[in-house]
């Protein structure tokens, strides 16, 4: 037996000021996003904003369901927005955000891990890494430079 010691990295930034201009404008189009979300059931509202290679920015938000199994988060709505929209077109960032109506969201949300699936998924059929930032409402910013540093041992096509 030896053990395995599997290392992520990420970096912290204290508030959306340390982020460059186009990351903030990426942070703000999540916020919009967020505010929209259909989340009656959580009161959780997530925002997701995806930036493509040409620029261009895509969002989703969850959209929950009376049938709680139907609805969707928000990574996945904004990814496969950008996907469906824009085939062939890589994804070079996604920011995510949150709110809840119940408490103040003061930890970055992660993503779920079929979330962090889906986008490996992607980033190994782009074959280019996605920076993944994510936040609360409030607090610290917390951004991985590629899905793998998000899911340890993800489960590729490769195994196919
Ligand atoms: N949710 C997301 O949209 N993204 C995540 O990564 C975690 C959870 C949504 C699903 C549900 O509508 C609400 O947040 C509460 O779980």
């Amino acid at each position: 037996m030896r053990n395995l010691d599997i290392h992520s990295n990420f970096e912290e930034y204290k508030g959306i000021e340390e982020l460059s201009a186009s990351d903030q404008e990426l942070f703000r189009s999540a916020v919009e996003a967020r505010d929209k979300a259909y989340a009656p059931y959580s009161r959780f509202s997530v925002g997701a904003a995806v930036r493509l290679d040409n620029g261009l920015i895509i969002t989703g938000n969850n959209q929950e369901n009376a049938a709680y199994p139907s609805g969707m988060c928000a990574e996945r709505v904004a990814i496969w927005s950008a996907l469906s929209q824009h085939p062939g077109t890589k994804i070079s960032k996604l920011f995510i955000t949150a709110r809840s109506e119940k408490k103040e969201v003061t930890r970055p949300v992660s993503p779920c891990g079929s979330c962090r699936q889906t986008l490996a998924e992607c980033e190994i059929r782009q074959e280019q890494p996605i920076e993944v930032f994510f936040t609360g409402e409030t607090g610290i910013i917390l951004k991985a430079s590629s899905v793998r540093d998000l899911l340890a041992f993800m489960f590729d096509n490769t195994l196919l």
